[in-house]
């Protein structure tokens, strides 16, 4: 069963996505020749506690591990969950995928995008651009009475169109009091299957799109999750909310809620 969100939960789900989006959009500007990826990890934790907020992802368990970071920086073929360090220093002609989860007020919101360290070879700026598209359809088929594979397959569609592979052992999900709640939303899928989709419902809709093949490996830091034939991967979320009217983007930068004194 989806979780369906009240008017209290969607309420604070709007603060908590503005913040997380607020969180994300702060790290943009960094993203540059010389920097660390541990740079921006200290950026991100400045600005979300400056917020008020607290990260979802620090000590998140999987197995025995707890992850380390407060953000998920992920280079080039890393696909999603790099961990930040001060020796991955970035360069001209990288991507960095930069992953933001946020917990405020018992809510969670999840966002993230992928930043070219400019410039970056045509082939990549066209992964970026089709991976962001994937992204806009994907939210566009969350639609009142459509059905989780409507997004699943129109994402496929349109990344596949253009000869990149959607990653297939990471789902977007449903997102609300926790980081991950039901359904999965697969990146690849078929039209017509599925749960359907009513009012209130909140989704973080994530594709992960690889320049080449779709098989990932997970490094041994039991963390960090790579495109296995080494091939640039982009990621692009938001976390979106349904209504009669259509969907809604939630993780949009702005009407950041004053901290609670
Ligand atoms: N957006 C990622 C996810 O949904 C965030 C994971 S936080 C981590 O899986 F701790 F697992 F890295
Ligand atoms: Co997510």
């Amino acid at each position: 069963m989806i979780p369906v969100k009240d008017r209290e939960g969607i309420a604070r789900m709007r603060e908590v996505c503005a913040i997380a989006a607020t969180v994300l959009d702060s790290l943009k500007p960094l993203v540059r020749p010389g920097v660390t990826t541990m740079d921006l990890e200290e950026a991100g934790r400045a600005e979300i506690a400056r917020l008020g907020a607290r990260s979802a992802c620090y000590g998140y368990e999987h197995g025995e591990r707890h992850y380390p970071a407060h953000t998920c920086i992920s280079v080039n073929e890393e696909v999603v969950h790099g961990i930040p360090s001060f020796k991955r220093v970035l360069r001209e002609g990288d991507i960095v995928s930069l992953d933001v989860v946020l917990e405020y007020n018992g809510y969670v919101g999840d966002n993230a995008f992928t930043v070219p360290v400019t410039p970056v070879s045509p082939e990549v700026e066209k992964l970026l651009g089709v991976t962001r598209e994937a992204l806009a359809l994907g939210i566009r088929a969350a639609q009142v009475g459509n059905r989780i594979g409507d997004i699943s397959s129109t994402i496929q569609a349109h990344v596949e169109r253009h000869g990149f592979s959607v990653v297939r052992d990471m789902v977007g999900h449903g997102v609300g009091v926790a980081m991950h709640e039901p359904p999965e939303i697969p990146n690849f899928g078929r039209r017509g299957t599925g749960e359907k989709i009513r009012p209130g419902m909140t989704f973080a809709i994530e594709p992960m799109v690889n320049l080449g093949g779709y098989a990932t490996r997970t490094l041994p830091d039991g963390w960090t999750v790579v495109a296995a034939d080494g091939s640039p991967s982009a990621h692009f979320e938001h976390t979106v909310l349904t209504t009669e009217k259509g969907p809604e983007i939630l993780t949009i930068p702005g009407l950041v809620p004053a901290r609670s004194a």
